[in-house]
C-alpha cells in the first residue's frame, strides 16, 4: 500500500506521521515544492521508526511526481492555511490553482489513485477535483467531517464530564464555521442519547464550540491546527487501505442524496478499498434538514467563485 501526501507542512507531516505510526502502509511519499523540506521531514519521521515501532518507509521529494507513481491513495494538503480572523473560504484564490495542478500531476502518475482532499475551503476544493479530473466520484473524498466529529466528541465529553471513549457523535454539512451541522439529537453516551444528560442550552453551546473548533485553534496557534487534522486523515486512509467499511462523514459529490445535488458536502459514507462505497442516508429532523440546506447554499456560493 503506497500513500502519497502532498504538502509537507504541519498538516501533511502530521498525516504522514499518524499513517506511519498505525503501520498499515508499506510506503508514504511526502512531496513539497520547497527544496529539501519534504526530504527533511521524512528523514526526521524515519528516525522515529525504531522509537515508535513502525516499518512504513517514508520518503520525501521536492516536486518530483514520478516518485509518487503507483500510489493507491493520495492526500492533498497543499496550499496556504488560514491566519487568525480568516475564514476557510478566503483561501480559495490561491488554493484552487494549487489543488488543480496537484491533482492533475498525481493522476498522471497514479491513474487508479483514491484522492483525499484536505486543502481549504475543503468542500469547494473537493468539488474542483471532481470537476477538473476524470476520477469517478467514489475516488474523491473530502476530509472535514471526521475532524469536526472528533472536535464534537471532545466538546461532548467535556460537557458530560465523561471519557471520550464513552461518547459518539457526528458532524455533517460543510466544513466551515457556519456550515457545520453537529447532529446533537443523534449523539450518545454509551448508547444513551446525550440529551438525557445535558440541557438543550448546554447542547447548543457544545454545537457552537464545535463549529468554531478550527477558528479557536487558529486564534491560539496563529495558524490552523495539524494534530487532529492529521489524525483524522490517517483514519480515512486506514479505512480505505484496510478495507474497513467504517462510517465517516466525508465530503462527497451528491446527486440527489439528502435532497442536494451538484456539490460536494459532508455526509456519512462507508469507506473501504474502493473509496466511498456507499452514502448512508440518516433520517434528519426538520431543523437538521433546514441547517443542511443552508449549509449547502453556503458551499455553492463558494463553488461559484471557482473559475471552472
Ligand atoms: C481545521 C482546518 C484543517 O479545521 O480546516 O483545523
Amino acid at each position: 500500500m503506497k500513500v502519497t501526501v502532498v504538502g509537507a507542512g504541519a498538516v501533511g507531516a502530521s498525516c504522514a506521521e499518524y499513517i506511519a505510526i498505525k503501520n498499515f502502509a508499506s510506503e508514504v511519499v511526502l512531496l513539497d515544492i520547497k527544496e529539501g523540506y519534504a526530504e527533511g521531514k521524512a528523514m526526521d519521521l524515519m528516525q522515529c521508526a525504531s522509537l515508535n515501532a513502525f516499518d512504513t518507509k517514508i520518503t520525501g521529494v521536492t516536486n518530483d511526481y514520478s516518485k509518487t507513481a503507483g500510489s493507491d491513495i493520495a492526500v492533498i494538503t497543499s496550499g496556504i492555511p488560514r491566519k487568525p480572523g480568516m475564514t476557510r473560504e478566503e483561501l480559495i484564490g490561491i488554493n484552487a490553482g494549487i489543488v488543480k495542478t496537484v491533482s492533475a500531476n498525481l493522476i498522471e502518475h497514479s491513474p487508479n489513485v483514491i484522492m483525499v482532499v484536505v486543502s481549504n475551503p475543503m468542500d469547494t476544493m473537493t468539488y474542483l477535483v471532481h470537476k477538473t479530473t476524470n476520477l469517478p466520484k467514489h475516488r474523491i473524498i473530502g476530509m472535514g467531517g471526521a475532524l469536526d466529529s472528533a472536535r464534537f466528541k471532545y466538546r461532548l465529553a467535556e460537557a458530560l464530564e465523561a471519557p471520550i471513549s464513552d461518547v459518539d457523535g457526528m458532524v455533517i454539512g460543510g466544513h466551515s464555521d457556519k456550515g457545520m451541522v453537529p447532529l446533537t439529537s443523534h449523539a450518545t453516551r454509551n448508547s444513551i442519547r446525550v440529551s438525557e444528560f445535558l440541557s438543550t442550552e448546554r447542547l447548543q453551546q457544545v454545537a457552537e464550540d464545535t463549529k468554531v473548533g478550527g477558528a479557536t485553534l487558529t486564534g491560539l496557534l496563529g495558524t490552523s491546527a495539524w494534530y487532529a487534522p492529521g489524525a483524522a486523515v490517517s483514519g480515512l486512509v486506514q479505512a480505505i487501505a484496510c478495507d474497513q467499511k467504517k462510517i465517516f462523514p466525508c465530503s462527497t459529490y451528491l446527486e440527489g442524496e439528502y435532497g442536494l445535488s451538484d456539490l460536494c458536502i459532508g455526509v456519512p459514507v462507508i469507506l473501504g478499498r474502493n473509496g466511498i462505497e456507499k452514502i448512508v442516508d440518516v433520517p434528519l429532523s426538520d431543523a437538521e434538514k433546514a441547517k443542511m440546506k443552508e449549509s449547502a447554499e453556503g458551499v455553492k456560493k463558494t463553488n461559484g467563485l471557482l473559475e471552472l
